[in-house]
């Protein structure tokens, strides 16, 4: 046979494919999620999410010591909160002594040049179980961009380099800059939750936090699975309104969406390799149906090469392991 072009050459030996490859991960690639609980001494698993835990501040500092000498440079922080501390109006999420502002310190304190970013919407702290204010049923768009407003500069001040709005209401991303301005935090990035679907695959993170929606779902305020042009719309604003950083979640089922964003916007994209997303490759690892690291390695650069900069994953850890 004669063939002008042989495709497999550059397939042929681990050595050419490393050097044709053109998508390669790094540890500063990574976000690490944290679930920070209240208390001493405590590191408990989350069921749906195996070996990955809940930890008390103390802990959690350890831990962030360990994962910066790894090579990982970021963490996002989720508090839950106690349910007494509950109500519909976001007190606890203001509280300057809150879990969330003392978690920040002491990191910033233990590992100063470690990135805090920071889960901002209301879920945690409602006792609806929604990311909003609720009145009549409802999610109210402009009196929850105003909490939001004031937690972001609450986590400004209490350290954290990036605000991280999950909520997607409306306005939310000027509004936030416009408090960041106002209040002189001029060195506080924005990281916007730009494109988020209401998704099945939070399930297991609901579970970390206990922070499921009492009623109905988030479909009025999260984004329709069916819709990718929606997405570079979202994107296109919050860059618009101040967004340093845009993200699209999950991950998995929403790569033509992470592609759509890169080819749109002129800012880094991060995508958010989410709970669910982690529990379906436990889970079949587990069960010896796939080889786990291989699933990690191949789904975390999939998610590279659709454009992601930066991938938030509770598999940072492994995957770094891996790198090495
Ligand atoms: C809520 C929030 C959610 C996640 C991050 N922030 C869940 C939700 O919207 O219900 C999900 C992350 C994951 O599933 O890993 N503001």
């Amino acid at each position: 046979m004669y063939l002008q072009r042989r495709n497999r050459i550059l397939r042929s030996n681990p050595a050419i494919r490393s050097l044709v490859a053109e998508t390669i991960l790094t540890p500063s690639d990574f976000i690490v999620p944290l679930f920070i609980i209240e208390g001493e001494n405590i590191k408990e698993e989350i069921t749906s999410m195996q070996n990955y835990y809940r930890m008390t501040v103390d802990v959690t500092v350890k831990e962030v010591k360990e994962l910066w000498n790894m090579g990982l440079k970021c963490v996002l922080l989720f508090v839950k909160a106690k349910d007494e501390l509950k109500d519909n109006k976001g007190t606890e999420a203001l509280n300057p002594n809150g879990l969330m502002q003392r978690s920040i310190k002491a990191i910033k304190d233990a590992c100063p040049e470690m990135l805090v970013m920071t889960d901002v919407a209301l879920d945690p702290f409602s006792s609806y179980g929604h990311d909003g204010i609720v009145e009549n049923n409802e999610i109210v768009n402009d009196a929850t961009v105003e909490v939001l407003a004031k937690m972001s500069v609450s986590h400004a001040q209490a350290g954290a380099d990036f605000v991280a709005p999950s909520d997607m209401m409306d306005g939310r991303i000027g509004a936030i800059r416009k408090a960041l301005e106002e209040n002189n935090f001029t060195k506080t990035g924005i990281m916007a939750y730009s494109a988020k679907y209401a998704s099945c695959f939070y399930g297991p993170f609901r579970d970390a936090l206990d922070s499921a929606p009492g009623f109905g779902d988030k479909k009025t305020y999260q984004m329709d699975y069916s819709n990718r042009i929606e997405a570079v719309k979202e994107a296109i604003m919050d860059v618009e309104e101040g967004a340093d950083i845009v993200m699209v979640k999950p991950a998995l089922s929403y790569m033509d969406v992470i592609r759509e964003v890169k080819d749109a916007v002129d800012v880094p994209v991060s995508c958010y390799n989410i709970s669910g997303e982690y529990a379906m490759i436990k889970a079949a690892a587990k069960m010896g149906w796939i080889d786990e690291n291989k699933a990690i390695l191949e789904t975390l650069t999939s998610m590279k090469r659709a454009g992601a900069d930066l991938i938030a994953t509770y598999f940072a850890r492994d995957v770094v392991r891996l790198l090495s």
